[in-house]
Formats: structure tokens, sequence, C-alpha cells
């Protein structure tokens, strides 16, 4: 089991280079079903969520090549429509490939991605798109099922909430369907506008992706196409939390600073400098870490794939902040490895309340899920003495070599 070993109180500096967005590839390496046409994907990042969706798909019948950073799809012949449950319950996000399935071979096969420890993480949204669209939905043996035997007709669709992955998977469900269809109350993220702009060099024609309003004309086939893959704007603000706890100052490349305008507004109130540097940002850490609330909301708002980062950040703060998590319904379990640290932080429900402390030390302590695991690294960094983090297999399916970038920027980081 590896782990990861921190000596903390070094202020990071340097350069550090963001990878492609996980977020985003993963349902563009899930499109690539769509077309029997080969795609090329640039700027992949090696993550474990990517090897597992291209895993998937190759057992699927799908062709699949690596050259540096470019994975190239093509999807000819699938000689299977369902993903079992080895590979979604590894990875909820395995749930993508029903849309591009339904829309191509008019059927999909999918295991039910059970919940995971930041929530429950129901499919009703993107069912209930389906069935708008004209699918038969059945569930058996834990498996859900979905078929239609005239091809996908164009709808209206209204989502109770703006799911990411709900958007998703309708866009590209819809996209082969007969005529249009208008997703309502859609999830305006960044990597939502990425997958609409990758549907469209395919010969898709999706409007108004990033805005609360997507619309989809169906057409009757889509090509192979090439894409660079946005870069993770949750990676990018990881480091910048690093940054700030630390009182470093790095200089971020790779990043589009307006995918990340609620987290910079919000480090600037903790005290944080950031200068705009085109294609980078410069971050400089304050003297003082003020205490800030924050609660995390659907894009624009502030991202809960941030929230776990900025409370570590706050544990440092000189006062109290009050967090709130509007997302999802368990997304503090890193709270009880901060306490080990000798954080302050009362959790009640979906609220934390951070009170700052002088400072945090080091002990033993475990990763509860991705980015859990990130906050106890930006923690670990800030502490004085060791830091070992255990299951680190949740850090690597969201970070791609965190341990060499943050070495690079200083830190004293190794893995065992
Ligand atoms: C995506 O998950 C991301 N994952 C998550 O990132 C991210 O936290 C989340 O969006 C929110 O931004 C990928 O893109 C692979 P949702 P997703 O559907 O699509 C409820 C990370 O750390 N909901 O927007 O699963 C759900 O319960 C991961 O990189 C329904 O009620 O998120 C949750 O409360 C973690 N019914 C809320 O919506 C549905 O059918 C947000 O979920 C679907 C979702």
């Amino acid at each position: 089991m590896e782990k990861l070993v921190i000596r903390g109180g070094v202020p990071l500096s340097g350069r550090v280079r963001v990878s492609g967005a996980k977020n985003a590839v993963l349902p563009i390496i899930a499109a690539t079903l769509l077309t029997q046409d080969t795609c090329r994907l640039e700027g992949v990042p090696r993550l474990t969520d990517v090897k597992n969706i291209v895993d998937l798909i190759s057992h699927m019948g799908a062709e699949t090549g690596w050259e540096e950073e470019t994975l190239t799809v093509t999807a000819h012949r699938l000689h299977k429509l369902e993903a079992p449950y080895e590979c979604v319950s590894r990875m909820r996000a395995s749930f993508l490939i029903m849309g591009p399935l339904l829309a191509r071979f008019g059927q999909a096969r999918v295991c039910l991605p059970g919940g995971c420890n930041i929530g429950t993480r129901p499919i009703d949204l993107h069912l209930k798109g389906f069935s708008c669209l004209g699918a038969q939905i059945t569930r058996d043996s834990g498996y859900i099922e979905a078929r239609v035997k005239n091809g996908l007709k164009g709808t209206r669709i209204y989502l109770d909430f703006p799911s990411v992955g709900a958007t998703e998977n309708i866009m590209m469900a819809a996209v082969l369907a007969d005529g249009l269809t208008r997703i309502e109350n859609a999830a305006e993220e960044p990597e939502i506008v990425d997958l609409a702009n990758f549907l469209n060099a395919m010969g898709g024609r999706v409007s108004g992706a990033g805005t609360k309003v997507v619309s989809i004309e169906g057409v009757s086939a889509l090509k192979g196409a090439n894409h660079v893959v946005i870069p993770d704007r949750v990676e990018a603000g990881t480091y910048m939390v690093a940054a700030a706890i630390t009182g470093g100052d790095i200089y971020i490349d790779n990043v589009i600073t307006e995918h990340l305008k609620p987290v910079i507004a919000k480090l600037e109130e903790t005290g944080a400098k950031i200068l705009n540097g085109g294609q980078g940002l410069r971050v400089i850490g304050p003297e003082r870490i003020e205490p800030v609330n924050v609660m995390t909301l659907p894009y624009p708002g502030f991202p809960t794939d941030m929230q776990a980062q900025i409370t570590s950040l706050l544990t440092r703060a000189n006062g109290t902040s009050i967090i709130t998590e509007t997302v999802f319904e368990n997304r503090f379990m890193h709270a009880e490895e901060l306490a080990r640290m000798g954080a302050d932080i009362c959790v009640d429900g979906r609220t934390a309340i951070v009170k700052g402390v002088p400072g945090l030390c080091g002990a033993k302590v475990q990763a509860t899920d991705l980015r859990g695991g990130a906050a106890l690294i930006i923690a670990g960094l800030a502490a004085t003495g060791e830091t070992e983090i255990r299951f680190v297999h949740h850090i690597d399916r969201g970070y791609e070599s965190i341990e060499r970038k943050l070495s690079s920027l200083g830190a004293d980081i190794k893995r065992i």
C-alpha cells in the first residue's frame, strides 16, 4: 500500500504545469463511442480514472493507443454494449457511456453505479433524460438497461438539479437523436463546454453549452475529430491553495483564468495575491491567512471539488470560517483527518465551522476520497514535522504525479 510522506514548513516556489482536466476528458472519451472513425485527444492526463475508462471502452471493443499525452480511440466495431460491475464500481463516471451507446446503437446496459463516500450519487436525472428521449429503461440484478427501437427523438428536458453528469449524458444521447433537444436548468461547468466543442468538432450541432439551456440539433452521424482537452481547474486550484498555506510564491502554467474566477476571488479574500499572466497565474501566499466563509455551488459558484482544499487552508486562518457544502451531502470526511493534525473543525450536516489554529502538526492520516486526500497533502505541506498519508490511490484518481509536481516546487514529499 503506497503512502506519501511529507515534511512540512517549506514555502513553495517555482513553476508547475497543470495537466488536462479529468472531468472534461472522461465524458469526451465516452463521446468517442459515438463514431466509428478515429478520434485524437491531446493533453490527456495519466490518471487512474482515465485508465479505467480506457480499459472499459477497450473491453467493449474500441481500439485505443497512447503517444505521450495523446490518446487515440477508434470505436469502429463494439462487441459489447455494456459496462460491467468491475468497471462501474471502480469509477462511477463509467456511467457516462450510456448516452453514447444509446445514441449510436439504440441500447446500453450499465451496472448501477454505487454511491461513493461523498454521497449517494443518484442517476435519476440521467434516466429521466433518456426516457424523455424515448428510451425504455429497465433494471435487473443491479444493472440498468436502456433500449430504443426506432431511434431517440429530440425533446425538452428540465433538470431538477443542474447535474454535470446528467447534462453530459443527455447531450451525448441527443446528438444523434431525430430533432431538437433542449436541456433546461443544465449544468454550466467549463467541462460541459469542452464536451460540446468536441461533439461539434465531430459534426454535432450543440449550442448554449455553458449556459442554463443547452440545445442539441440531432444529426444522422458523427465523424472522428481531434481535440485538445482544457486544463484542469481543480488541479490548478489545488496548487494555488498549497502556495497560499505555505506562504509560497509560485507560477502555474496552463490555466484558463476564467474557469478559476470563484477560486481566485475566495483566495484573494484570504489575503493571497494572484497575478494573471496570460497562460498562467502567479500565486503569492499571504503573511496572515484571513478567515472567509465559503459556500459551494454549481458553476459559476465556488466549486465543491475545491471545498476540501480550502478547508485545509482555513484551518490556519486568523479567525473562524464557515463552510457550507450545498452540492454533496457527505463531503467533510477530511475534517476528522485534519483534526488529527490539530485542526479545529466542527461539522454539522452540510456546514463546517473552522476555527483557525496557530499551527498544524504532522501525523499519520488517510485519504478518504480524491479531494479529501488533496486536502491532507495541503495540510501536510504546512504542518510541522512529518505527515504520512495512506490510501494514496484516491489521490491518484485525479492528480497526475502530484509528488513530482510538488517536489519541483520545493516541497519535501516522497511516495513510499
Ligand atoms: C461531476 O460529478 C464531477 N465528476 C465531480 O467531480 C463533481 O464534484 C461534480 O460533477 C459536481 O461538480 C466528473 O465530472 C467525472 P452531479 P457528477 O451530477 O456528474 C445530484 C471530483 O472530485 N444528482 O453534478 O456525479 C447528486 O446527488 C469529482 O473530480 C441527482 O440528484 O455530479 C449531487 O448531489 C467528485 N441526480 C449533485 O446532483 C442525478 O441524476 C451533483 O451531482 C445526478 C446528480
